[in-house]
Protein backbone atom coordinates (compact mmCIF):
# COMPACT_ATOMS: atom_id res chain seq x y z
CA UNK A 1 0.00 0.00 0.00
CA UNK A 2 1.00 3.43 -0.76
CA UNK A 3 1.25 6.17 1.60
CA UNK A 4 -0.37 8.68 -0.23
CA UNK A 5 -2.28 11.20 1.52
CA UNK A 6 -5.60 13.32 1.00
CA UNK A 7 -6.22 16.44 3.51
CA UNK A 8 -8.75 18.11 4.21
CA UNK A 9 -10.13 21.28 5.64
CA UNK A 10 -6.24 21.81 5.18
CA UNK A 11 -5.65 25.31 6.50
CA UNK A 12 -2.25 25.74 7.03
CA UNK A 13 -1.45 22.68 6.47
CA UNK A 14 -0.99 21.37 10.29
CA UNK A 15 -1.27 17.74 9.12
CA UNK A 16 0.85 17.96 6.58
CA UNK A 17 3.56 19.42 8.87
CA UNK A 18 3.26 16.98 10.80
CA UNK A 19 3.01 13.74 8.94
CA UNK A 20 6.38 15.00 7.26
CA UNK A 21 8.01 16.48 10.06
CA UNK A 22 8.18 19.34 8.03
CA UNK A 23 10.63 22.57 8.49
CA UNK A 24 11.50 25.80 7.37
CA UNK A 25 15.33 26.59 6.13
CA UNK A 26 16.73 29.73 7.16
CA UNK A 27 15.86 30.81 3.74
CA UNK A 28 12.54 30.24 3.98
CA UNK A 29 12.49 26.75 2.22
CA UNK A 30 10.11 23.98 3.17
CA UNK A 31 12.00 20.84 4.56
CA UNK A 32 10.12 18.61 3.79
CA UNK A 33 10.41 14.37 5.27
CA UNK A 34 8.82 12.39 2.01
CA UNK A 35 6.95 9.92 5.19
CA UNK A 36 3.98 10.43 2.88
CA UNK A 37 3.11 11.66 -0.35
CA UNK A 38 0.33 14.02 -0.12
CA UNK A 39 -1.39 13.98 -3.46
CA UNK A 40 -4.68 16.48 -3.08
CA UNK A 41 -5.47 19.14 -0.51
CA UNK A 42 -8.34 21.32 0.00
CA UNK A 43 -8.96 24.21 1.37
CA UNK A 44 -11.29 27.24 1.50
CA UNK A 45 -12.23 30.20 3.65
CA UNK A 46 -15.76 31.33 3.18
CA UNK A 47 -15.89 33.83 5.30
CA UNK A 48 -13.61 36.24 3.55
CA UNK A 49 -12.28 37.41 -0.19
CA UNK A 50 -8.81 36.91 0.69
CA UNK A 51 -7.77 33.14 1.11
CA UNK A 52 -4.38 33.37 3.42
CA UNK A 53 -4.67 30.05 4.68
CA UNK A 54 -4.96 28.37 0.74
CA UNK A 55 -1.92 30.97 0.28
CA UNK A 56 0.31 30.07 3.14
CA UNK A 57 -0.40 26.21 1.79
CA UNK A 58 0.76 27.21 -1.71
CA UNK A 59 3.69 29.05 -0.68
CA UNK A 60 5.10 26.48 1.57
CA UNK A 61 4.37 23.35 -0.25
CA UNK A 62 4.74 24.72 -4.29
CA UNK A 63 1.92 25.89 -6.76
CA UNK A 64 0.07 22.67 -7.32
CA UNK A 65 -3.02 21.94 -9.49
CA UNK A 66 -3.67 19.37 -6.64
CA UNK A 67 -4.22 22.21 -3.79
CA UNK A 68 -7.51 23.30 -4.81
CA UNK A 69 -9.27 26.26 -3.36
CA UNK A 70 -12.91 25.74 -3.73
CA UNK A 71 -15.62 24.67 -1.61
CA UNK A 72 -15.39 21.01 -0.97
CA UNK A 73 -19.11 20.84 -1.18
CA UNK A 74 -18.74 22.08 -4.65
CA UNK A 75 -16.15 19.39 -5.96
CA UNK A 76 -17.13 16.12 -7.76
CA UNK A 77 -15.56 13.98 -5.07
CA UNK A 78 -14.79 11.12 -7.64
CA UNK A 79 -12.05 13.94 -8.87
CA UNK A 80 -10.26 12.85 -5.80
CA UNK A 81 -7.26 11.06 -6.21
CA UNK A 82 -7.01 7.39 -4.59
CA UNK A 83 -5.46 7.67 -1.56
CA UNK A 84 -4.88 5.46 1.69
CA UNK A 85 -5.34 8.43 4.34
CA UNK A 86 -7.62 10.89 4.50
CA UNK A 87 -7.18 13.39 7.11
CA UNK A 88 -8.53 16.85 8.51
CA UNK A 89 -9.46 18.99 11.31
CA UNK A 90 -12.95 19.92 10.15
CA UNK A 91 -14.55 22.92 11.07
CA UNK A 92 -15.84 22.87 14.55
CA UNK A 93 -17.56 26.95 14.62
CA UNK A 94 -20.77 24.53 15.37
CA UNK A 95 -19.28 22.80 18.40
CA UNK A 96 -16.58 25.15 19.55
CA UNK A 97 -16.02 25.74 22.74
CA UNK A 98 -15.42 29.48 21.97
CA UNK A 99 -19.45 29.87 21.07
CA UNK A 100 -22.20 29.92 24.08
CA UNK A 101 -23.93 26.66 23.79
CA UNK A 102 -27.17 28.41 22.90
CA UNK A 103 -25.59 28.84 19.32
CA UNK A 104 -24.46 25.29 19.33
CA UNK A 105 -26.19 24.04 16.05
CA UNK A 106 -24.82 20.63 15.94
CA UNK A 107 -24.42 18.45 13.38
CA UNK A 108 -26.68 20.58 11.35
CA UNK A 109 -25.78 23.53 11.60
CA UNK A 110 -24.47 25.80 9.00
CA UNK A 111 -20.30 24.77 8.95
CA UNK A 112 -21.37 21.22 10.76
CA UNK A 113 -22.96 19.91 7.32
CA UNK A 114 -19.67 19.42 6.23
CA UNK A 115 -19.44 16.55 7.71
CA UNK A 116 -21.70 14.76 5.21
CA UNK A 117 -18.64 16.07 2.74
CA UNK A 118 -16.39 13.40 4.40
CA UNK A 119 -18.79 10.91 4.47
CA UNK A 120 -19.46 11.48 0.58
CA UNK A 121 -15.95 11.41 0.16
CA UNK A 122 -15.53 7.72 2.19
CA UNK A 123 -18.42 7.07 0.52
CA UNK A 124 -16.95 7.50 -3.38
CA UNK A 125 -13.28 7.32 -2.27
CA UNK A 126 -13.30 4.46 0.56
CA UNK A 127 -10.03 5.29 1.64
CA UNK A 128 -8.36 2.23 4.16
CA UNK A 129 -7.56 4.84 7.14
CA UNK A 130 -9.10 8.11 7.71
CA UNK A 131 -7.90 10.67 10.93
CA UNK A 132 -9.87 13.34 11.82
CA UNK A 133 -9.78 16.34 14.09
CA UNK A 134 -12.14 18.51 15.82
CA UNK A 135 -13.06 20.06 19.26
CA UNK A 136 -13.59 17.92 22.35
CA UNK A 137 -17.31 19.28 22.89
CA UNK A 138 -18.08 17.11 19.73
CA UNK A 139 -18.30 14.22 21.67
CA UNK A 140 -21.07 15.87 23.66
CA UNK A 141 -22.83 17.90 20.51
CA UNK A 142 -25.68 18.83 20.58
CA UNK A 143 -26.86 19.81 24.32
CA UNK A 144 -30.23 19.24 23.81
CA UNK A 145 -29.56 15.54 22.96
CA UNK A 146 -26.23 14.43 24.21
CA UNK A 147 -24.27 12.41 22.04
CA UNK A 148 -25.92 12.64 18.80
CA UNK A 149 -23.49 14.35 16.25
CA UNK A 150 -20.94 11.72 17.39
CA UNK A 151 -23.33 9.16 17.36
CA UNK A 152 -23.90 10.15 13.56
CA UNK A 153 -21.05 10.25 12.56
CA UNK A 154 -20.40 6.45 14.12
CA UNK A 155 -23.01 5.32 12.76
CA UNK A 156 -22.10 6.74 9.07
CA UNK A 157 -18.47 5.12 9.76
CA UNK A 158 -19.91 1.77 10.57
CA UNK A 159 -22.15 1.96 7.42
CA UNK A 160 -19.12 2.22 4.97
CA UNK A 161 -17.41 -0.41 6.76
CA UNK A 162 -14.98 1.08 9.23
CA UNK A 163 -14.39 0.55 12.68
CA UNK A 164 -13.24 3.52 14.74
CA UNK A 165 -10.48 4.79 17.99
CA UNK A 166 -11.06 8.05 19.30
CA UNK A 167 -9.60 10.24 21.76
CA UNK A 168 -9.31 13.11 23.55
CA UNK A 169 -5.90 14.15 23.84
CA UNK A 170 -4.79 17.69 26.10
CA UNK A 171 -1.38 18.58 24.17
CA UNK A 172 0.00 19.97 27.23
CA UNK A 173 -0.39 16.16 29.01
CA UNK A 174 2.00 14.78 26.55
CA UNK A 175 4.86 17.64 26.08
CA UNK A 176 3.76 20.21 23.94
CA UNK A 177 3.43 24.30 25.22
CA UNK A 178 -0.30 24.40 25.19
CA UNK A 179 -3.52 23.07 26.71
CA UNK A 180 -5.41 22.54 23.90
CA UNK A 181 -8.29 19.44 24.13
CA UNK A 182 -8.94 18.16 21.16
CA UNK A 183 -10.75 14.56 19.82
CA UNK A 184 -8.94 13.02 17.48
CA UNK A 185 -10.76 10.31 15.29
CA UNK A 186 -8.68 7.19 13.73
CA UNK A 187 -11.30 5.22 11.53
CA UNK A 188 -9.88 2.01 9.43
CA UNK A 189 -11.59 -0.16 7.20
CA UNK A 190 -12.76 -3.76 7.58
CA UNK A 191 -10.49 -4.81 4.16
CA UNK A 192 -7.40 -3.77 6.34
CA UNK A 193 -4.97 -6.01 8.00
CA UNK A 194 -5.15 -3.71 10.60
CA UNK A 195 -8.90 -3.91 11.20
CA UNK A 196 -8.16 -7.93 11.16
CA UNK A 197 -5.53 -7.75 13.95
CA UNK A 198 -7.83 -5.20 16.36
CA UNK A 199 -10.97 -6.69 16.25
CA UNK A 200 -9.00 -9.86 18.00
CA UNK A 201 -8.49 -7.55 21.40
CA UNK A 202 -11.22 -6.49 23.59
CA UNK A 203 -12.18 -3.38 23.88
CA UNK A 204 -10.63 -2.36 27.09
CA UNK A 205 -6.89 -3.41 25.59
CA UNK A 206 -7.57 -1.41 22.18
CA UNK A 207 -8.43 1.47 24.44
CA UNK A 208 -5.18 1.34 27.12
CA UNK A 209 -2.56 -0.72 25.37
CA UNK A 210 -3.12 -1.81 22.27
CA UNK A 211 -4.88 0.78 19.99
CA UNK A 212 -2.98 3.90 18.20
CA UNK A 213 -3.92 6.31 20.89
CA UNK A 214 -2.80 3.81 23.54
CA UNK A 215 0.43 3.33 21.93
CA UNK A 216 1.03 7.14 21.24
CA UNK A 217 -0.55 8.80 23.84
CA UNK A 218 -0.25 6.19 26.87
CA UNK A 219 -2.80 6.05 29.55
CA UNK A 220 -2.92 4.12 33.19
CA UNK A 221 -4.60 0.96 32.57
CA UNK A 222 -6.92 1.26 36.00
CA UNK A 223 -10.04 2.35 34.33
CA UNK A 224 -13.10 0.91 35.62
CA UNK A 225 -15.80 3.39 34.40
CA UNK A 226 -17.16 2.18 30.71
CA UNK A 227 -19.94 2.91 28.51
CA UNK A 228 -21.75 1.22 25.77
CA UNK A 229 -23.82 2.49 22.82
CA UNK A 230 -25.28 0.32 20.44
CA UNK A 231 -26.24 2.39 17.26
CA UNK A 232 -26.47 -1.31 15.19
CA UNK A 233 -28.99 -1.21 12.41
CA UNK A 234 -31.21 -3.50 14.66
CA UNK A 235 -31.93 -0.56 16.84
CA UNK A 236 -31.89 2.38 14.73
CA UNK A 237 -32.90 1.73 11.40
CA UNK A 238 -30.88 4.56 9.17
CA UNK A 239 -28.90 7.58 9.91
CA UNK A 240 -32.40 9.87 10.57
CA UNK A 241 -32.81 6.98 13.05
CA UNK A 242 -29.68 7.64 14.77
CA UNK A 243 -30.47 11.95 14.53
CA UNK A 244 -33.62 11.80 15.60
CA UNK A 245 -33.48 9.55 19.05
CA UNK A 246 -30.03 8.64 19.74
CA UNK A 247 -28.68 9.92 22.78
CA UNK A 248 -25.74 8.91 25.12
CA UNK A 249 -22.81 10.41 27.03
CA UNK A 250 -18.92 9.17 25.20
CA UNK A 251 -16.38 9.27 27.36
CA UNK A 252 -12.65 10.68 26.04
CA UNK A 253 -11.26 7.51 24.75
CA UNK A 254 -13.58 5.21 22.86
CA UNK A 255 -13.66 2.58 20.12
CA UNK A 256 -16.30 1.53 17.81
CA UNK A 257 -16.65 -1.97 16.17
CA UNK A 258 -19.78 -3.08 14.35
CA UNK A 259 -21.57 -0.42 15.24
CA UNK A 260 -21.23 -1.17 18.90
CA UNK A 261 -19.20 1.63 20.91
CA UNK A 262 -16.95 1.33 24.50
CA UNK A 263 -15.48 4.45 26.04
CA UNK A 264 -13.90 5.42 29.07
CA UNK A 265 -12.41 8.38 31.30
CA UNK A 266 -8.91 7.76 31.07
CA UNK A 267 -5.99 8.85 33.32
CA UNK A 268 -2.81 9.96 30.95
CA UNK A 269 0.67 9.15 31.53
CA UNK A 270 2.19 12.52 31.36
CA UNK A 271 5.13 14.20 30.53
CA UNK A 272 7.08 16.66 31.29
CA UNK A 273 5.09 20.08 29.57
CA UNK A 274 7.00 22.86 27.88
CA UNK A 275 6.13 25.70 29.61
CA UNK A 276 4.67 28.90 27.77
CA UNK A 277 8.00 31.00 28.82
CA UNK A 278 9.48 28.09 27.14
CA UNK A 279 8.57 29.63 23.90
CA UNK A 280 9.23 33.38 24.03
CA UNK A 281 11.34 35.35 21.73
CA UNK A 282 13.75 38.12 23.25
CA UNK A 283 13.91 41.81 22.12
CA UNK A 284 10.32 41.77 20.81
CA UNK A 285 8.93 44.89 18.62
CA UNK A 286 7.27 47.69 20.37
CA UNK A 287 3.83 46.88 18.39
CA UNK A 288 3.08 43.90 20.61
CA UNK A 289 3.23 45.53 24.04
CA UNK A 290 0.00 46.61 25.65
CA UNK A 291 -1.48 50.22 26.08
CA UNK A 292 -5.27 49.43 26.99
CA UNK A 293 -4.02 47.64 30.61
CA UNK A 294 -7.35 48.81 32.85
CA UNK A 295 -9.26 46.93 29.89
CA UNK A 296 -7.28 43.87 30.25
CA UNK A 297 -7.83 43.89 34.09
CA UNK A 298 -11.14 44.23 34.29
CA UNK A 299 -11.57 41.69 31.29
CA UNK A 300 -9.38 38.95 33.21
CA UNK A 301 -10.77 40.22 36.82
CA UNK A 302 -13.59 38.37 38.74
CA UNK A 303 -17.05 40.04 38.00
CA UNK A 304 -20.35 39.82 38.25
CA UNK A 305 -23.21 41.19 35.25
CA UNK A 306 -26.52 41.68 35.20
CA UNK A 307 -27.98 39.70 32.13
CA UNK A 308 -31.05 39.43 30.42
CA UNK A 309 -31.57 35.92 28.46
CA UNK A 310 -33.33 35.35 24.94
CA UNK A 311 -36.27 34.06 26.66
CA UNK A 312 -36.32 37.38 29.09
CA UNK A 313 -35.33 36.11 31.90
CA UNK A 314 -32.82 38.23 34.49
CA UNK A 315 -29.96 36.32 35.59
CA UNK A 316 -26.34 37.37 36.97
CA UNK A 317 -23.18 36.20 35.02
CA UNK A 318 -20.46 35.60 37.03
CA UNK A 319 -16.80 34.87 36.73
CA UNK A 320 -13.81 34.19 38.25
CA UNK A 321 -10.43 35.84 37.56
CA UNK A 322 -7.75 34.58 35.39
CA UNK A 323 -4.00 34.58 35.83
CA UNK A 324 -3.08 37.97 34.67
CA UNK A 325 -0.28 37.79 33.06
CA UNK A 326 -0.32 34.41 31.99
CA UNK A 327 1.98 32.31 34.62
CA UNK A 328 5.34 31.57 32.24
CA UNK A 329 5.96 28.66 34.23
CA UNK A 330 2.91 26.59 32.75
CA UNK A 331 2.08 25.53 29.56
CA UNK A 332 -0.47 28.38 27.80
CA UNK A 333 -3.79 28.28 27.98
CA UNK A 334 -5.59 27.00 24.59
CA UNK A 335 -5.42 29.81 21.41
CA UNK A 336 -8.14 30.94 19.83
CA UNK A 337 -9.03 32.85 16.81
CA UNK A 338 -9.44 35.94 18.59
CA UNK A 339 -6.00 35.79 20.25
CA UNK A 340 -3.86 39.32 20.07
CA UNK A 341 -7.49 40.75 20.45
CA UNK A 342 -8.50 42.70 23.25
CA UNK A 343 -10.17 39.49 25.08
CA UNK A 344 -10.21 37.59 28.46
CA UNK A 345 -8.94 34.76 26.39
CA UNK A 346 -6.29 36.43 24.78
CA UNK A 347 -2.48 35.89 26.41
CA UNK A 348 -0.74 38.34 27.80
CA UNK A 349 2.80 37.54 29.28
CA UNK A 350 5.68 39.88 31.37
CA UNK A 351 8.22 40.50 28.32
CA UNK A 352 11.33 38.68 29.73
CA UNK A 353 13.70 42.00 28.50
CA UNK A 354 11.64 44.04 29.72
CA UNK A 355 9.61 42.87 32.46
CA UNK A 356 6.62 45.09 30.75
CA UNK A 357 2.89 43.52 29.67
CA UNK A 358 2.62 42.54 26.06
CA UNK A 359 1.24 39.99 23.60
CA UNK A 360 2.05 36.78 22.25
CA UNK A 361 4.12 37.50 18.91
CA UNK A 362 2.96 35.20 16.06
CA UNK A 363 5.82 33.60 16.01
CA UNK A 364 5.04 32.44 19.58
CA UNK A 365 1.68 31.87 18.63
CA UNK A 366 3.37 28.85 16.10
CA UNK A 367 5.87 27.80 18.23
CA UNK A 368 2.87 27.19 20.63
CA UNK A 369 1.18 24.62 18.13
CA UNK A 370 4.61 23.66 16.95
CA UNK A 371 4.60 25.14 13.76
CA UNK A 372 8.14 26.33 12.30
CA UNK A 373 9.13 29.57 13.57
CA UNK A 374 7.16 32.08 10.62
CA UNK A 375 5.23 29.67 8.93
CA UNK A 376 2.57 31.57 7.91
CA UNK A 377 4.55 34.66 7.97
CA UNK A 378 3.59 34.32 3.82
CA UNK A 379 2.43 37.97 3.19
CA UNK A 380 -0.96 38.31 5.44
CA UNK A 381 -1.27 40.25 8.66
CA UNK A 382 -0.64 39.64 12.09
CA UNK A 383 -3.98 39.57 13.12
CA UNK A 384 -4.67 36.75 10.32
CA UNK A 385 -1.83 34.80 11.57
CA UNK A 386 -3.06 34.48 15.05
CA UNK A 387 -6.18 33.43 13.15
CA UNK A 388 -4.70 30.99 11.95
CA UNK A 389 -2.92 29.61 14.33
CA UNK A 390 -6.19 29.84 16.55
CA UNK A 391 -7.38 27.62 13.82
CA UNK A 392 -5.07 24.89 13.46
CA UNK A 393 -3.29 22.56 15.60
CA UNK A 394 -0.64 21.22 17.63
CA UNK A 395 1.45 19.50 14.79
CA UNK A 396 3.39 17.20 17.13
CA UNK A 397 0.07 15.16 17.51
CA UNK A 398 -0.14 14.47 13.75
CA UNK A 399 3.14 13.91 13.95
CA UNK A 400 3.57 10.82 16.31
CA UNK A 401 0.46 9.44 14.62
CA UNK A 402 1.69 9.84 11.35
CA UNK A 403 4.35 7.59 12.58
CA UNK A 404 2.47 4.72 14.10
CA UNK A 405 0.10 5.20 10.63
CA UNK A 406 2.95 4.93 8.60
CA UNK A 407 4.24 1.37 10.76
CA UNK A 408 0.67 0.11 9.94
CA UNK A 409 0.62 0.77 6.37
CA UNK A 410 4.07 -1.16 6.57
CA UNK A 411 1.73 -4.00 7.40
CA UNK A 412 -0.39 -4.57 4.84
C1 LIG B 1 -10.32 23.83 11.94
S1 LIG B 1 -9.64 24.54 10.51
C2 LIG B 1 -8.40 23.37 10.10
C3 LIG B 1 -7.03 23.92 10.18
C4 LIG B 1 -5.91 23.02 9.73
N1 LIG B 1 -5.92 21.73 10.38
C5 LIG B 1 -4.55 23.68 9.94
O1 LIG B 1 -3.63 23.02 10.39
O2 LIG B 1 -4.42 24.86 9.64
C6 LIG B 1 -10.88 24.26 9.29
C7 LIG B 1 -10.56 24.80 7.91
O3 LIG B 1 -11.63 24.47 7.02
C8 LIG B 1 -11.79 25.54 6.09
N2 LIG B 1 -13.15 25.48 5.51
C9 LIG B 1 -14.31 25.92 6.04
N3 LIG B 1 -15.34 25.70 5.22
C10 LIG B 1 -14.84 25.07 4.11
C11 LIG B 1 -15.41 24.58 2.91
N4 LIG B 1 -16.71 24.70 2.67
N5 LIG B 1 -14.59 24.01 1.99
C12 LIG B 1 -13.27 23.88 2.23
N6 LIG B 1 -12.66 24.34 3.35
C13 LIG B 1 -13.45 24.93 4.30
C14 LIG B 1 -11.52 26.78 6.94
O4 LIG B 1 -11.13 27.87 6.14
C15 LIG B 1 -10.41 26.31 7.89
O5 LIG B 1 -9.14 26.61 7.37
Amino acid sequence: MKKTVVELFAGVGGFRVGFNSVKLSKKGKTIEKPNFEFVWANQWEPSTKSQDAFDCYQKRFGQSRNHTNEDISKIDKKSIPNHSVLVGGFPCQDYSVARTLSNEKGIQGKKGVLWWQIYEILDVKRPPFVLLENVDRLLKSPSKQRGRDFGVMLRCLDDLGYAVEWRVINAADYGFAQRRRRVFIFAYHKSTNYYNQMIDNSSEDIIMKKGIFATEFRVYDNVKQFRAADIRPEIYKDLVDVSDKFESQFLSSGIMVEGIAFSANTEPITKKYKTLGQVLERNVAEKYYIKNHEKFEYLKGSKKIDRVSINGYKYVYSEGSMSYPDKLDLPARTMLTSESSVNRSTHVVKDLDTNRLRFITPIESERLNNFPDEWTNTGMTDKRRYFMMGNALVTGIPEKLGKRISEIIDLE
